[in-house]
């Protein structure tokens, strides 16, 4: 393992070479909005000396000191990747202090080192689907929220996968590659402006390019925007094919077509050894709500047998009705962190507060409660069986021959 000093000695020379055309050159990082010119990066320390908005010295330092004194933050340097702050240094679980992470410096509301004060990042539900309440408005409070990402969990996982990915990576660098960002919660229907790397190839966006969309599934449907029955995620538009939402579900699954280790919640499926998630299986021998076709008719034609019954609402049920949607991951999940809850529930898994025009709360009245049935489920469905609460005993990722008093076998999820 390389020591923090071994690493800026090793990465310092390359930084000499390009930190010093970068404020006139092109490319990759010109175009990101990290290093754009008038929304860019202005560390305010250094800013006052004279460096340029863009420029990486607002995140890496070359030397210890400029004009004589270490620029604000100062700390325990010198950190790896020559960067301003330690990259992460967060415990087992959160929650989460801005200097625990390096892009919490300037990814908060309050007391971000960037010139014009903290930068607003409000949750996937509000920026592409519309929801009006926040539930978080900076990235800190995200991860603050009672379901998280765990950074830890993240950054152990990505070490063993990743080969980009060196030791005092940062967990946040296994979804977003810093160089490259872009800005897309100002163009929401544009996926060009991508704000995502996969972790198997760090090195591009996804997402930015067409072969990179919902759409390839050809039977993606977009769930509908906030207030609207007539207009879709993301941001608000009237197509409805996925060709403007990224394919999540190829991003995610490179981490998570594995059972990747938790600290955190426990599994709902009794199959998963315990500190382990569940593997997502979307192909068409897995979930239901990924390739696999559903066992009935869109209104539950073909179940009249069965005690357990349901159908699947709006858009879903209007023409032309496919016989196979597949869903993307953040139709019902948050990237980050999810749901401010006052429920007893181990946890609620990153799940949206608003999904499908919906806002998910029942068994309660108000913007803190979670429900599985009211809230959840019932965005995209009806059904006439089991209690308020109680769906995930019997309907999760995986779940196979979950029997409701009748002789069905087979996928329940
Ligand atoms: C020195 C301040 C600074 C640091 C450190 C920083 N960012 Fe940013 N970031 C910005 C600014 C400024 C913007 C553009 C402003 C805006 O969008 O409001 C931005 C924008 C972004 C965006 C595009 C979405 C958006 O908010 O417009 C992503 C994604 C992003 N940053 C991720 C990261 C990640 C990941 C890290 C850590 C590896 C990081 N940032 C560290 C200043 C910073
Ligand atoms: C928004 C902050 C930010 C800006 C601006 C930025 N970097 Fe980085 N850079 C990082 C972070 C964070 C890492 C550490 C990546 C990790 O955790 O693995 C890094 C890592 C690097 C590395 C190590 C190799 C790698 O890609 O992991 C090099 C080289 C580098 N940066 C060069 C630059 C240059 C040159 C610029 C300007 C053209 C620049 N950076 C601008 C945040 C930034
Ligand atoms: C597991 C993957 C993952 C991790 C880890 C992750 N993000 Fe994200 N992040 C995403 C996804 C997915 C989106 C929404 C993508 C989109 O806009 O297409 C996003 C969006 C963002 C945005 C833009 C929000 C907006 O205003 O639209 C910022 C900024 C950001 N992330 C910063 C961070 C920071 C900082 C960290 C670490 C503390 C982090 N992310 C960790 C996956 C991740
Ligand atoms: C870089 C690898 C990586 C990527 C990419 C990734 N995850 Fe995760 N995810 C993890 C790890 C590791 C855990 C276990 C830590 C934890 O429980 O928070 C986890 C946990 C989760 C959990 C359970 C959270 C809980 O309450 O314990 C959900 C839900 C989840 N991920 C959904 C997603 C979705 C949706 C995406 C795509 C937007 C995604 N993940 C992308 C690594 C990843
Ligand atoms: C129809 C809504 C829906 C979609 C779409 C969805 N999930 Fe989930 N996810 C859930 C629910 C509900 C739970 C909680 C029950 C459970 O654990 O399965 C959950 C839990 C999880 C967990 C924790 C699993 C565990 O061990 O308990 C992970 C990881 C996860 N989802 C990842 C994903 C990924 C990756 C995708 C896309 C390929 C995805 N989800 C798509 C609803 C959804
Ligand atoms: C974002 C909308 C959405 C949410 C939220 C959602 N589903 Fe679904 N669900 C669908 C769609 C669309 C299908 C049809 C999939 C297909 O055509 O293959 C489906 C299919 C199913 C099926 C299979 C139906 C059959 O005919 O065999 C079951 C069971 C199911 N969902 C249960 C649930 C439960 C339980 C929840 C809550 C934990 C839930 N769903 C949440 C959209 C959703
Ligand atoms: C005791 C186990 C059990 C519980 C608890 C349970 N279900 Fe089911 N459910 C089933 C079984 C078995 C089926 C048969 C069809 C299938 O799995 O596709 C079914 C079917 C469904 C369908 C029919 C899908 C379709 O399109 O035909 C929906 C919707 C559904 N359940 C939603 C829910 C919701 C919402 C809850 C919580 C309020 C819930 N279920 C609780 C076992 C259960």
């Amino acid at each position: 393992m390389l020591k923090p000093q071994s690493i800026i000695i090793l990465i310092l020379p390359a930084l000499w070479i390009l930190f010093r055309p970068c404020s006139a050159g092109a490319g990759p990082y010109m175009n990101s909005v990290h290093g754009s010119n008038t929304v860019g990066v202005n560390r305010s320390s250094i800013a006052a000396e004279g460096y340029a908005r863009g420029n990486c010295a607002h995140c890496h330092e070359q030397h210890a000191s400029i004009n004589g004194s270490e620029p604000s933050p100062s700390g325990s340097f010198p950190c790896a990747f020559a960067l301003f702050a330690n990259n992460f240094t967060g415990g087992t679980t959160g929650s989460y202090i801005k200097s625990d992470d390096f892009c919490f410096f300037c990814h908060i509301n309050v007391g971000a080192v960037q010139s014009e004060g903290g930068i607003t990042n409000r949750q996937y539900a509000n920026t592409f689907g519309g929801y009006t309440t926040d539930s978080a408005t900076d990235i800190l409070g995200a991860f603050n929220l009672n379901s998280y990402h765990n950074l830890y969990d993240i950054r152990r996982f990505a070490r063993t996968k990743f080969s980009f990915f060196k030791d005092l990576s940062n967990p946040c660098v296994a979804c977003h590659n810093p160089h490259l960002v872009k800005r897309n919660k100002t163009n929401p229907s544009n996926p060009a402006y991508a704000v995502i790397s996969r972790p198997s190839d760090h090195g591009n966006l996804w997402g930015d390019d067409t072969n990179e969309r919902m759409d390839k599934y050809t039977t993606y449907r977009s769930p509908r925007f906030y207030g609207s029955n007539s207009t879709y995620e993301p941001g608000g538009v009237t197509i409805r094919d996925g060709s403007l939402t990224p394919d999540y579900v190829t991003f995610c699954l490179d981490c998570h077509q594995y059972q990747v280790p938790t600290t955190q919640s426990a599994s709902m499926n009794p199959n998963t050894p315990s500190g382990y998630l569940t593997a997502i299986d979307w192909s068409s021998s897995g979930d239901m709500h990924g390739q696999r076709t559903r066992n009935f008719g869109i209104n539950g034609e073909g179940s009249e047998s069965y005690t357990c019954r349901g159908t699947v609402i709006a858009p879903y049920n209007t023409s032309p009705v496919a016989s196979n949607y597949v869903l993307s991951c953040l139709d019902c999940h948050e990237p980050h962190g999810s749901i401010l809850t006052t429920s007893s529930r181990p946890s609620t898994y990153l799940l949206r507060k608003e999904i499908n025009n919906h806002r998910v709360d029942g068994c309660g009245n108000g913007e803190q409660y979670f429900c599985e049935r009211d809230g959840l489920c019932y965005s995209c469905h009806t059904n006439n069986h089991a209690g308020p609460q109680g769906c995930f005993g019997c309907h999760y990722h995986g779940a196979r021959d979950v029997n409701c008093g009748g002789p069905r076998s087979g996928p329940d999820f």
